[in-house]
């Protein structure tokens, strides 16, 4: 039996853009999702769109009671910024209340709320301005931060800034994934510095007023493997180190934008706009702990043609196809469960042992109604073995000394994702999409999962 520390939490994440539904509604205004599917619904998967979302608006207290009955003691979620403070300003007391009400239940649960501010979703007054390409981006947002710490501050101990700061860099300005969905490595880059300033300044917030508990950030932490020992290989690794890895978790937790991130953005002539006092800001408001949404770790050789500047990030590091790989027949990504306990050792060498928790790890599935059984439960005994897997070396990271507290899985009811709708399913509970209600079914995993928490361990 691997037993995990006391108090461990065990839970799941979501987002208030993946979950709520009511996306135009209560007083709330449009964020990118919501205009982007007006204008181009054939990107979506079956045009579905963050109004066909799970309805936890209104669904919130039922799904408590089934957070309870597969044992979580812990929640994540985040407040959506476009429902808050529909113009960036004034506060939707609708939206006060639904939230108050919402936090109030989990903790009445025994479910402790870990809530987070900006789950890649820019409102839409905002991204006319420019969104995160502007500096004034980072004084909306801490405003935003600062008065949800105020409104919600006596029911949320656990606060986080941001989910994944890389995608809505790499997705919205370089891969083309998210709105606004262009390819331009400067502005990728000075997106990036904007939201750590942002967070930056929501931690200051924080700090200097007199809120209770912890602030911290969840990053996607994607391990990196080279192919080889090459020197080209390792300066590939070298560059995606930086890239995906330090780029946030350095200067949010150390305190310090690593040299070699500063040499290699100039470099390639991408330095971006600073303003006096980030440093000092950046060194003085380090984080209390980290996130890391752990899927997949990234293979990465010397890109064939070295190009300066760079265009974009596969001029720097290509992706490598490693024959080894254990691949999820369905959904593609690699499973390399070894990642997890290699991340648990760099959080305890690299990082100070700062607490961190696991706060997003999952199996995606496709056409997952395949594994139906005759009494309407998913079989997917698949997803018990891909956690147990992560499970076991994430327990052989805490056994060195690796200073995690908790575990949390990516998702608790299937949730729409952005342009995939709900294409790949993740939750343990399955949602109906032919019910008008969206009924939810436990699968198999959400029996696993109380078992599980309740022995704290497995
Ligand atoms: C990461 C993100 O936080 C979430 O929004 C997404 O749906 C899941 N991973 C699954 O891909």
């Amino acid at each position: 039996m691997l037993k995990f520390p006391a108090n461990f939490l065990w839970g799941s994440a979501a987002s208030a853009p993946q979950t709520e539904g009511h996306a135009l509604l209560n007083g709330k205004s449009a964020t990118t999702w919501d205009k982007w599917i007006e204008l181009n619904p054939e990107k979506f998967n079956e045009g579905q769109g963050p109004k066909d979302t799970s309805n936890v608006y209104e669904l919130y207290k039922e799904d408590i009671e089934r957070m309870k009955e597969i044992g979580m003691n812990s929640y994540r979620t985040s407040i959506s910024w476009a429902r808050l403070l529909p113009d960036g300003k004034t506060v939707n007391e609708e939206a006060v209340a639904f939230y108050r009400d919402y936090f109030e239940e989990l903790n009445k649960a025994g479910i402790k709320p870990i809530i987070n501010l900006f789950h890649f979703d820019m409102p839409w007054w905002l991204m006319e301005k420019g969104g995160w390409e502007t500096r004034e981006s980072v004084d909306a947002f801490s405003f935003y931060a600062k008065t949800a710490f105020e409104l919600f501050g006596d029911l949320v101990e656990e606060w986080t800034t941001f989910n994944e700061p890389l995608v809505h860099i790499e997705c919205g300005y370089l891969y083309g994934f998210h709105y606004p969905a262009i390819v331009d490595f400067k502005k990728a880059i000075q997106v990036g510095y904007h939201t750590l300033m942002a967070h930056i300044f929501s931690v200051k917030a924080f700090k200097e007023g007199d809120f209770k508990g912890r602030i911290g950030i969840i990053l996607n932490v994607t391990p990196t493997y080279a192919k080889s020992e090459s020197k080209e290989d390792q300066e590939a690794k070298n560059a995606a180190d930086l890239l995906v890895i330090k780029s946030f978790l350095d200067p949010c937790v150390l305190g310090v934008v690593p040299e070699g991130l500063i040499e290699l953005v100039k470099e390639h002539d991408l330095t971006p706009v600073t303003e006096t006092g980030d440093k000092e800001a950046i060194k003085n408001y380090p984080v209390d702990f980290i996130g890391i949404n752990y899927y997949q770790p990234m293979r990465v050789e010397a890109p064939a043609t070295k190009r300066v500047p760079a265009l974009t990030t596969t001029d720097l590091f290509a992706p490598y196809d490693w024959p080894e790989k254990r691949i999820n027949p369905y959904r593609g990504w690699e499973i390399y469960p070894e990642a997890l306990y290699d991340v648990s050792i760099m959080m305890k060498e690299d990082y100070n042992n700062i607490p961190w928790y696991v706060s997003e790890n999952g199996m995606g599935v496709a056409d997952e109604e395949r594994f139906m059984d005759d009494s309407g439960m998913i079989q997917d005994d698949y997803r018990i073995e891909f956690m147990e897997e992560h499970l076991t070396q994430l327990h052989k990271g805490i056994e060195a000394g690796s200073n995690c507290f908790g575990y949390h899985t990516w998702t608790f009811v299937d949730c729409w994702s952005w342009l995939n709708g709900y294409r790949n399913r993740y939750g343990f509970y399955r949602v109906d999409l032919d019910d008008d209600n969206f009924k939810r079914t436990m699968k198999k995993s959400g029996l696993w999962y109380k078992e599980l928490s309740e022995n704290n361990g497995f």
